[in-house]
């Protein structure tokens, strides 16, 4: 019986989970709207983002990438380097989305009234790949979640922020 209660303990603290992705600040540095030769959208982002890494194993990313939309409509990618996470780590990972020309036809009236208003909502999804591991053992590791946030332009604090894992 003891062994059993150990043996499930152990199996719940060395089973792998997956690590907790977080949008903890999205910064917008520049935006600027062209109408010559088309409406087109200058935008420059920066995303802080916080892995939680709730393991006893340590956490190496080969890749992290974030792409980031607005109204359904893909604007770029953000790309981290490589990292690494202790046991029960938390690191602060910061990408810089630049984005020049982005046609948003359609959305520029959108864009107009969501700045207007100050509030800009965008849905992101974030894919982190790696390894997890102690020395002699290694999981890959694949996280995917998906996030519709809404940054307040005035001071770039994310007011609202709604993710979920993606298979
Ligand atoms: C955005 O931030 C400004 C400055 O802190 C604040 O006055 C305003 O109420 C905020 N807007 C929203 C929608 O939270």
């Amino acid at each position: 019986m003891a062994f059993l209660v150990l043996l499930a303990a152990s199996v719940y603290i060395f089973w792998p989970s997956q690590p907790e992705v977080k949008i903890v600040r999205m910064h917008v540095k520049r935006m600027q709207m062209h109408t010559v030769p088309i409406i087109a959208l200058d935008i420059s982002l920066l995303v802080t983002l916080k892995v939680r890494n709730s393991d006893v194993y340590s956490m190496d990313f080969t890749s992290l990438d974030m792409a980031v939309g607005y109204r359904g409509k893909m604007l770029g990618h953000v790309k981290s380097e490589h990292d690494h996470l202790r046991a029960w780590g938390s690191s602060y990972l910061q990408a810089e989305l630049e984005l020049n020309g982005v046609e948003v036809l359609s959305d520029v009236v959108y864009m107009l009234e969501d700045l207007a208003r100050g509030t800009v909502p965008f849905d992101t999804i974030t894919e982190v790949a790696g390894w997890l591991g102690l020395s002699l053992f290694k999981f890959p590791l694949k996280v995917k979640i998906s996030c519709e946030i809404v940054v307040n332009r005035t001071n770039q604090i994310i007011i609202h922020q709604n993710c979920y894992p993606l298979k």
